[in-house]
């Protein structure tokens, strides 16, 4: 048996796959200030129109420029991997797969987008990106990308990781980039925010603003925002993810999973797995699909589904999603990439429909999860990793509960080597568990019901 299964590059998938062409219920539209749809015109100052044509097209395939192949066959196709030694710890008869996304120069499946929106702005003459960044994955991979496209990189990140992880913002300044924490005194929402709360940790919300503006108010036009996750261009980027794993499956022998497993922040990596075995539900395939967030910052499995705007200062159009309102500001626990207030239309509206099953976890089991498969695989994952790791236990064990040989497949989408004092607090006794308060989900949700309200929307086939 291989427990390594790969593909050669030429194998590489030439396609992205776009679900909104597959979805039984169609998105709700993203909705202006006016409370009206937008067109893409209206994104135009802050998207390059490439980019911004692929956030609404319908087409269900879509061709993944050579110049951007030849880019990511530094780590791609990556391995399918086969955990035999967390099973064998586990005494389980289920089979269990992981795509490894940690391969990749910045350490996770971020790349996997940031070259693509690299490559469509510099199509589009664009010469500098700004962007968030929460853990700092996603502000060192655009940094990458930026560096290899020669283009500019100016990155917001958040105060909390900024300060726990000092060595993200040296990877990013190694590439090129300017990194700043934010909230900053270089906006005039950082310093909005800077005036009411001075100690903030800042949060998501707060960094897209901060990079929106200071994208839009560029004198020369020439520079535009990328965002790492949520969109649903950044989202078909990373269907690459779940497509080589298809064939890879296919070549150890398997036919579909029984279970596919990501954590979800904004729902790139989880997406990118998910969604073309999403596809294969809809035709009928038997499939558990599990999103995973923090118990912390529980945006799916609490969180109404509502009109919400993606950022702090309520610059973004409004989009249908479960959110925990756009002023929340989540407690700093150290899966950073896990502490946004709302989540991927496209994910949403799967939730909706009854596709997907989301559930939350407490920090102190994730890094239990984290600890066990250091201590079986080897590998030391990302915070945000370990939420997917906790749920394939779980579901590992269920199935030696059942008896039944069950094949799991979930996303590894980082290694967490810039992630060490999560790891040192845990092993110190210092992490606590922190469930959101119901008073405080109802203090940051009332301010939805003045926006425009999210019919939820179903075929009621499952
Ligand atoms: C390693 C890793 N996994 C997962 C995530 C969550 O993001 P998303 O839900 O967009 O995949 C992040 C975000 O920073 C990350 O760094």
């Amino acid at each position: 048996m291989e427990i390594k299964i790969q593909l050669k590059e030429s194998d590489i998938p030439r396609q992205w796959y776009n679900l909104a062409a597959d979805l039984p219920t169609p998105l709700l539209p993203p909705l202006g200030p006016d409370g009206k749809p937008i067109g893409p015109e209206m994104l135009a100052p802050v998207f390059p129109m490439n980019l911004i044509e692929q956030e609404v097209s319908q087409d269900r395939w879509i061709d993944i420029p050579e110049e951007v192949l030849g880019i990511l066959y530094r780590w791609r196709p990556s391995p399918l991997k086969r955990a035999v030694y967390l099973e064998k710890f586990l005494d389980t008869p289920a089979k269990i797969y992981y795509k490894d996304e940690s391969y990749s120069p910045p350490g996770s499946h971020k790349p996997n987008t940031a070259v693509p929106q690299a490559w469509y702005n510099k199509q589009f003459g664009i010469e500098n990106i700004t962007t968030e960044t929460g853990a700092g994955q996603w502000g060192s991979a655009l940094a990458f990308a930026c560096k290899i496209l020669g283009l500019g990189c100016k990155v917001f990140m958040v105060r909390i990781s900024f300060d726990q992880k000092p060595f993200r913002k040296t990877m990013m300044q190694v590439w090129g980039a300017d990194c700043v924490a934010s909230p900053s005194t270089e906006t005039n929402a950082g310093r909005k925010v800077l005036e009411e709360m001075p100690d903030t940790p800042g949060s998501l919300g707060i960094a897209i603003s901060e990079a929106i503006e200071a994208a839009v108010t560029d004198p020369k036009g020439k520079t535009r925002y990328a965002l790492g996750s949520v969109l649903n261009h950044v989202l078909l980027h990373q269907t690459i993810i779940g497509l080589e794993a298809k064939k890879q499956l296919k070549l150890a022998g398997e036919k579909l999973p029984d279970v596919v497993i990501g954590c979800a922040g904004g729902g790139s990596n989880f997406a990118g797995l998910s969604f073309p075995f999403v596809a294969e539900k809809i035709s009928g395939a038997d499939i558990a699909i599990i999103p995973v967030e923090p118990e912390s910052c529980p945006t799916m499995t609490r969180g109404p589904f509502a009109y919400d705007f993606g950022d702090t200062a309520c610059t973004t159009p409004l989009l249908a999603m479960f959110t925990l309102g756009h002023a929340f500001i989540p407690p700093p626990i150290h899966a950073g990439g896990l502490r946004y207030h709302g989540m991927a239309p496209l994910i949403c509206q799967a939730i909706v429909e009854g596709l997907l099953e989301p559930r939350a976890y407490h920090q102190i089991k994730c890094y239990e999860a984290a600890m066990t498969w250091a201590s079986t695989e080897g590998a030391i994952c990302a915070p945000e990793t370990s939420h997917a790791i906790a749920a394939v236990i779980d579901e590992a064990l269920k199935a030696k509960e059942e008896g039944k040989e069950k094949v799991i497949l979930f996303n590894y989408s980082g290694h967490g080597l810039m992630d060490l004092s999560g790891y040192d607090a845990y092993m110190a006794g210092k992490l606590i568990d922190y469930e959101l308060p119901q008073q405080d989900l109802e203090k940051f949700t009332a301010v939805l019901k003045n926006l425009p309200p999210a019919e939820k929307r179903k075929s009621g086939k499952w």
